[in-house]
């Protein structure tokens, strides 16, 4: 067994201790209140870079912290930044909950806690691998910059910033995230496209009051009957988004891509059994993976208005309101669907309530090129870890400054990821699979060994 392994197996016990240490930290980046805990988590991370005397800085923006870190150089080597983030979704609804959301929980072979694959579990395998190399060899076979951010949850703005402004900080031959998923238990995946989002918030207000919905109703436009009214009019009976020119720009999936889709060894069955849905619904025409990959999408994630206490309140509200969002596919220009949205918000808006739009924040799509040396370099460190080659698989969430780093540092990222479909991300009952964290370290050590020989 390499020095490398031998570490990585007579130190695994601690590094699970110090993922849960770092799940206990409730680093909530939508709400304020958790302030402090992002300090406190972004402190964590740097401690963690300069017990492996990594050059640590804390960045402050106008949100929450960066955390930069550089390993000890190596003269003449490659230099590969890594990607992550330590901020976590809302934990809510926490009665849904097993275990508290921050007070991590072992249970067969799975650890959960709110942030356990999405990211910081996910993050803490490349930290750990770099200590492996650093404290086993004394140094590792590249350079690494660590760049930790703690608003990806909420659009990435001050990594945005920091980035327009110190870009040349940041250079690097490669990108590495980890924040993805397998394809599935036992198959390993390289995901080479990410879908972009537009995400908004639409606020409807009508009346000066909250009125009796007997005396007033039917003479007044009801905010929360307009909303219902103009989000199901976003989307048609096909599926399809009804905002002019929304799909002039979608990238089209190739025939090739359409085949390699289908020839995956997707349960579909599986797949919807495991979330408790009977049958397949989306844009008319497309598989389901093709529906997740690469097509876009319109989502409403949070809706509401009017009475929602105990039994029944005959109230017409005098407001209602939703958050939704459109996942975007490469090409599609989030500015532009702002346009083209408001547009169809005055076509859909009933007399007698007044919009007011709010967009919280945008990122386009990603293809990344899959004819690279350091994708064949990390498909053979992935191979020597989890025991297969990789597939080649698109996702459906968004990962919005993998873009900007393209742009800015003309870096490709390589999209891997240690995670499951079942992991809850963003859900309850968020767990990450022990062994999964295990062999993303040991993956990760041997990707360093491989992008050094690139
Ligand atoms: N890790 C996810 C993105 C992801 C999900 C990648 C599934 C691959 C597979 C990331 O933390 C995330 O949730 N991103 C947000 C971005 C948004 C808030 C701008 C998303 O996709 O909703
Ligand atoms: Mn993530
Ligand atoms: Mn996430």
């Amino acid at each position: 067994m390499s020095t490398i392994d031998q570490y990585l197996e007579s130190h695994a016990a601690r590094f699970e201790d110090e993922l849960c240490q770092f799940l206990r930290i409730p680093s909530v980046s939508a709400d304020a209140n958790h302030r402090d805990d992002m300090h406190r988590a972004a402190e964590w991370v740097a401690d963690q870079f300069r017990h492996i005397r990594c050059a640590t800085e804390i960045i402050p923006t106008a949100g929450h912290p960066l955390v930069y870190a550089e390993s000890p150089p190596v003269p003449g080597a490659r230099t590969a930044l890594v990607y992550g983030h330590y901020d976590v979704q809302p934990p809510d609804p926490l009665d849904k909950w097993i275990s508290p959301p921050f007070e991590p929980s072992r249970r067969e072979g799975n650890l959960y806690a709110r942030g356990a694959t999405d990211d910081k579990g996910q993050m803490l395998t490349h930290l750990k691998s770099a200590e492996a190399w650093i404290t086993a060899e004394g140094r590792l076979p590249l350079n690494l910059k660590f760049i930790i951010e703690g608003e990806e949850e909420v659009g990435s703005h001050g990594l945005e910033t920091f980035l327009a402004e110190h870009a040349d900080r940041l250079a690097c031959d490669c990108v590495v995230v980890s924040d993805g998923g397998q394809f599935a238990p036992g198959i390993p995946a390289i995901t080479y496209g990410l879908r972009g989002i537009a995400y908004y918030e639409l606020r409807v207000t009508g009346p000066n009051r909250d009125l009796h919905s007997g005396s007033f109703g039917g003479s007044v436009t009801n905010p929360a009957n307009a909303l219902a009214q103009i989000l199901s009019g976003l989307i048609d009976d096909q599926g399809r988004v009804t905002i002019p020119d929304f799909y002039d720009d979608v990238t089209p999936l190739t025939d090739r891509e359409r085949q390699e889709m289908a020839e995956m060894p997707f349960d579909e069955r599986q797949y919807f059994e495991q979330i408790g849905v009977v049958g397949a619904v989306g844009e008319a025409g497309y598989t389901t993976l093709e529906r997740r990959w690469a097509r876009p999408t319109f989502d409403v994630s949070g809706l509401w208005g009017g009475y929602q206490g105990e039994g029944a309140k005959t109230v017409l509200p005098a407001s209602a309101g939703a958050k939704f969002s459109f996942r975007l596919v490469p090409n599609q220009d989030p500015a532009k669907i702002t346009a083209g949205l408001k547009w169809r918000l005055t076509e859909l808006c009933p007399p007698g309530v007044d919009l007011e739009l709010i967009e919280h924040h945008g990122a386009p799509g990603v293809l990344v090129p899959l004819d690279s040396p350091y994708i064949d370099a990390a498909a053979r460190a992935i191979a020597y870890a989890f025991g297969r080659r990789p597939v080649f698989t698109r996702e459906g969430g968004s990962i919005p400054i993998v873009t900007t780093f393209h742009e800015r540092l003309k870096a490709d990222a390589l999209l891997l990821g240690w995670g499951q479909d079942d992991d809850n991300t963003h859900s309850p009952n968020e767990k990450f699979c022990l062994a999964d964290f295990h062999r993303g370290i040991k993956a990760s050590a041997r990707l360093w060994e491989e992008l050094g020989k690139v």
